[in-house]
């Protein structure tokens, strides 16, 4: 007899996605000419100039340990870029860089929850936050927005569903996978219940770089102070700057927050990887004028399938307004069989749209919003044109 796991790392559920993708990827080895909008990654490569400061580190022998929440000028790197990008003044010592954003989401849980505390998720929302919330022992309460409030949430749907465990918020802005960007009346209307509430707030703003149509993205702590001193602020490189095999993500906090986060760091991954970190300082401290190229290029894309999601009948989106991500609504194809496959849910219509279209995209499911399938358009923009073709064709069958 061998004694049974941890029950709190066997109640973690493999990513829902993740059936897709291995679908997909054995569709590929077996040489089908299958076409993938599943990732959550640009499909631009990392720029060279981001690329040539890892191997000056590399070359200069910056290889070793760093101190464990990262080196004292990418931290200040961090705060000058939020201070320059949205006015809001951190100093290094409220600064955590990890080995991505994801791992400080992790982080900042770990920090902020004790067995039992509720954290309220908004779906939809990214697979991952409901996993890491009961990761550290969390209660995840679910709050669901429709496609009829474009996805967001209100203030009065978060005021009822607080009671008196409830520790934080989690907000993502913009959103994954719902692409929806909240304004800063909006904004401001849900942090007046987070303090009204003494909640603290996640702020993973992994996306405020891909707002599109001119649009402001308001960072969190930019609120006032009253808000800043409960947030958790969370970014990166991995999606700005086409950089998520680097893993380099970074938290600001008020300075207990970001000690206790160090902490958990310095014990678990030692430090986020040097190299990678010298490649983050370039990104955030030289020119930002690739961002814009690359935002200008998503905008175009998304523009296109938008247009032609919606012309498509008996399937539709709302237009996202950051982020790489379209929700494309497939309630009116559950119940048909199309090309011998009987959609009873947007897993089976991804499912089939894959097998027999040769197309992946997300099932809804896994981020709250059964009924919807998500395609990322960080894709070329010709294979985005061959993936509505092969839509327009599975449907019409
Ligand atoms: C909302 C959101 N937060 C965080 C991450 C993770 O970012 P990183 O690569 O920096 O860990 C992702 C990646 O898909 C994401 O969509």
């Amino acid at each position: 007899m061998v004694k049974e796991l941890s029950r709190i790392a066997r109640g973690v559920r493999a990513s829902t996605t993740m059936a897709i993708d291995s679908l997909f990827k054995q569709m590929k080895a077996e040489g089908q000419n299958v076409i993938g909008f599943a990732a959550g990654e640009p499909d631009f490569p990392t720029p060279d100039h981001i690329k040539e400061a890892a191997f000056q580190a590399i070359r200069e022998n910056f290889t070793r340990y760093t101190p464990a929440s990262g080196t004292l000028e990418l931290k200040q790197a961090a705060c000058d870029r939020v201070k320059a990008d949205f006015g809001v003044s951190y100093t290094p010592s409220q600064a955590v860089v990890a080995s991505g954003a994801k791992h400080v989401v992790y982080l900042a849980l770990r920090a902020l929850v004790d067995p039992g505390d509720e954290i309220i998720l908004p779906t939809p929302a990214w697979v991952s936050y409901h996993e890491l919330i009961r990761m550290v022992g969390g209660i995840p309460v679910v709050i669901h927005a429709s496609e009829s409030e474009q996805f967001k949430l209100s203030p009065e749907k978060l005021e009822q569903a607080i009671t008196p465990r409830t520790k934080a918020v989690i907000f993502n802005n913009p959103s994954n996978p719902t692409g929806m960007l909240y304004d800063a009346r909006q904004l401001r209307a849900l942090a007046e219940v987070c303090v009204r509430y003494d909640l603290y707030i996640l702020s993973d703003e992994i996306y405020s770089s891909l707002v599109y149509d001119g649009r402001d993205f308001t960072c969190m702590a930019a609120l006032g102070e009253e808000v800043k001193r409960r947030t958790i602020l969370i970014n990166g490189v991995s999606k700005s700057y086409a950089m998520t095999g680097w893993r380099i993500g970074y938290g600001l906090a008020e300075p207990e927050i970001a000690r206790v986060m160090s902490n958990y760091v310095s014990h678990s991954t030692g430090s986020p990887c040097a190299v990678s970190q010298k490649a983050a300082l370039t990104a955030l401290t030289a020119s930002q004028e690739q961002i814009r190229s690359m935002r200008e290029a998503f905008q175009a894309r998304r523009d296109y399938m938008v247009a032609r999601i919606n012309a498509i009948p008996d399937v539709g989106c709302i237009r996202p307004e950051g982020a790489f991500y379209v929700m494309m609504n497939v309630e009116k194809q559950i119940g048909r069989t199309i090309g011998g496959f009987e959609i009873g849910s947007a897993e089976d219509f991804a499912t089939a749209f894959l097998k027999q279209g040769l197309v992946a995209v997300v099932p809804g499911e896994g981020f709250g919003a059964p009924g919807f399938v998500r395609w990322s358009y960080a894709a070329s923009m010709e294979n985005i044109k061959e993936g509505l073709d092969r839509l327009e064709r599975f449907l019409a069958q």
